[in-house]
């Protein structure tokens, strides 16, 4: 058994620990932005396709414990790096983090790692030049906590949330993990309507059309273990035809996903983004304003990222939209809304009581994704 760490947005852990348990896995610890897993190797191929809210797969090579930087080297140096890196292949300490450890002083000890790293491959390799920066690098984190080193291979190369159908984007789009953690929080499912009335570059819509259809979002798209010596071709392809073999081919009449923007240009870029996955016809995209949109009937799910205050400097601008957005509760009258904002009073402006919250940081931004449980009886006004 090998042990992963799946990293993600912290507050995601638990509709990630959902998901891993839904492709057949134990979980087997639980930290702010990272989901432990014991497992065989098919996780890595599995998990890198699969997951619609992870953003990076790491194996964990070592943990130890670390007090002084000798023994910093000599366990990091001890690892079988040659078992894991190709000759002649950059490797890059990208992330390293030291908290409550003797071990603080993080330049000394990403160079110390460094160089123990480069120093067991010269002998296994019998190599004796530096490597030039341009080469391709493959990337190590490495986090000191209560002393304790933990030495992580990624395993994923660009971060999952870049599926690779998004070549435009609005001013502040969401990511596509995090519109996926917002969809798989919902309740919604593919029976019910979805509108995205602020769609921007289209990630809910896009992101909504993959889950309803169940295609894999890392299908399209490459990982850094292809890079890796023990990659393993025969799994990976073994890993992808299983992916292929669970989309469901639905008629586009058997769903209904809409989304809009009241800007015209954004709006022919979400259509271009949905085109790269072959998803246009699965989902109706309209210039309009949300001041606009007419009535629907019936049950759905608003599901939505309107303008944030922080990210876009406008913070009267913003609230402005958000005493607006009360007019989607007469527009969908009966409908749940899944809102993801920055802004803390965001029930006050939409005079409404959120049924769910979900507080999810977002880089430095933190944002809250509120749910209004709208079927009758379940509304409450402030
Ligand atoms: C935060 S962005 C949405 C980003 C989107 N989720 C994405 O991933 O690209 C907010 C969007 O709301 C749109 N918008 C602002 N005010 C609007 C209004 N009154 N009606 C409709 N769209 C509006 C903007 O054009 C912008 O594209």
């Amino acid at each position: 058994m090998i042990e992963y760490v799946v990293l993600c947005a912290v507050g995601v852990e638990k509709v990630l620990c959902n998901e891993i348990k839904h492709l057949g896995y134990k979980i087997e610890k639980t930290l702010p932005g990272k989901v432990y897993v014991k497992a065989d190797e098919d996780f890595i191929y599995t998990a890198n396709i699969n997951l619609r809210t992870a953003e990076r797969i790491m194996m964990v090579l070592k943990t130890f414990h670390a007090i002084t930087f000798d023994s910093l080297y000599e366990n990091i140096k001890s690892i079988g790096w040659s078992d894991y890196i190709p000759k002649n292949t950059n490797v890059e300490i990208t992330k390293l983090s030291s908290v409550k450890s003797q071990l603080f002083a993080l330049s000394s000890i990403q160079s110390v790692s460094h160089k123990a790293i480069y120093d067991s491959l010269k002998i296994s390799y019998n190599q004796t030049e530096h490597l030039s920066t341009d080469r391709q690098s493959l990337e190590i984190r490495l986090y000191l906590n209560s002393d304790i080193a933990e030495v992580c291979l990624d395993l994923s190369g660009e971060p999952l949330h870049k599926r690779g159908y998004r070549k435009l984007v609005s001013q502040a789009p969401l990511k596509e993990t995090i519109a996926s953690a917002m969809l798989l929080t919902s309740g919604w499912k593919r029976k019910f309507p979805l509108y995205d009335p602020f769609c921007g570059s289209g990630t809910i819509p896009i992101e909504a059309a993959l889950y309803a259809m169940n295609i894999a979002p890392g299908l399209y798209r490459s990982f850094s273990i292809q890079n890796l010596k023990f990659y393993n071709q025969d799994r990976f392809i073994k890993a992808k035809q299983l992916a292929v073999s669970k989309i469901r081919e639905y008629d586009a009449s058997e769903f209904s996903i809409c989304a809009s923007d009241k800007d015209k240009e954004i709006i022919s870029c979400a259509i271009k983004n949905a085109d790269n996955f072959k998803l246009t016809q699965y989902i109706t995209f309209i210039t309009e304003s949300m001041e606009k949109l007419v009535d629907r009937s019936g049950i759905g799910y608003v599901v939505t990222n309107p303008p944030y205050g922080k990210r876009i400097r406008d913070e009267k601008y913003a609230t402005k939209v958000y005493e607006q957005m009360r007019y989607l509760k007469k527009v969908f009258k009966s409908w749940t809304y899944v809102i993801i904002t920055d802004s803390d009073d965001f029930e006050s402006y939409f005079d409404m009581k959120a049924s769910k919250k979900l507080t999810i940081h977002n880089g430095s931004i933190v944002n809250t994704v509120y749910t209004f449980d709208n079927a009758p009886g379940n509304s409450v006004n402030l």
